[in-house]
């Protein structure tokens, strides 16, 4: 299982959580990681490298800081130009099918937050439900998020143990020691992998 992390930071250099969560994961066997904002300072994306990039791996990761219930502007632009019909999606749009999909996310509002009776008014699987279509669309298997909340407040040594998570779920990605049947039965893949 070869896993592409398309990361999208538009101010990595004042990120608290996310510094530490992407630390590395460029030197982990058969991982790539894709950095949006660095590779592309002026959101001029080039279209056929994401797409041979996309083609080459066998799980997408979208990882942003949440922002405004989305991704940050460079990941939405990113997917309106390199998901293209006849490429991802349509009759003979098949380069995506079949590859999984999850998206690893830090947000500042606590998980209890995001409860349809709470602040929020939502759960964050809602509020990330088109990005979940998409994937459906472009015939990928989303996988349920992996997800930091609370980021506001967060102790450095709550945000390491989510880091040892987060190496945990890529290592037996990687290594063929996941169960997809079974993570898709939980609300984070978070609780998947430290209930393992
Ligand atoms: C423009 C903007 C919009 C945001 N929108 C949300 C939001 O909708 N929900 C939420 O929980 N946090 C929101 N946040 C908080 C960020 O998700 C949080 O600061 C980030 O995940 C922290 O990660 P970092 O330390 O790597 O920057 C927003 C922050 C910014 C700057």
């Amino acid at each position: 299982m070869k896993v592409l992390i398309i990361f999208a930071h538009p101010a990595f250099h004042k990120s608290k959580v996310n510094k530490v969560l992407v630390d590395g994961l460029s030197d982990i066997d058969h991982v790539t990681f894709h950095d949006l904002y660095q590779e592309y300072p002026d959101n001029d994306i080039d279209i056929k490298r994401e797409q041979t990039l996309l083609s080459q791996h066998d799980l997408i990761v979208f990882q942003f800081p949440l922002f405004w219930y989305s991704t940050p502007s460079l990941l939405k632009e990113w997917q309106d130009l390199v998901l293209e019909h006849g490429w991802a999606f349509g009759s003979k749009g098949n380069a995506l099918k079949d590859k999984w999909f999850l998206c690893a996310i830090t947000a500042g509002g606590p998980r209890n937050a995001y409860r349809i009776e709470d602040f929020h008014s939502h759960t964050l699987h809602q509020l990330l439900s088109p990005l979940k279509q998409t994937a459906k669309l472009c015939k990928m298997k989303p996988l349920p998020p992996f997800v930091v909340h609370g980021t506001h407040a967060i102790e450095l040594t709550e945000v390491k143990k989510e880091k040892v998570n987060l190496l945990k779920l890529l290592y037996e990605l990687t290594n063929d020691n996941f169960s997809f049947e079974e993570a898709e039965k939980y609300e984070y893949l978070n609780d998947y992998i430290t209930k393992k």
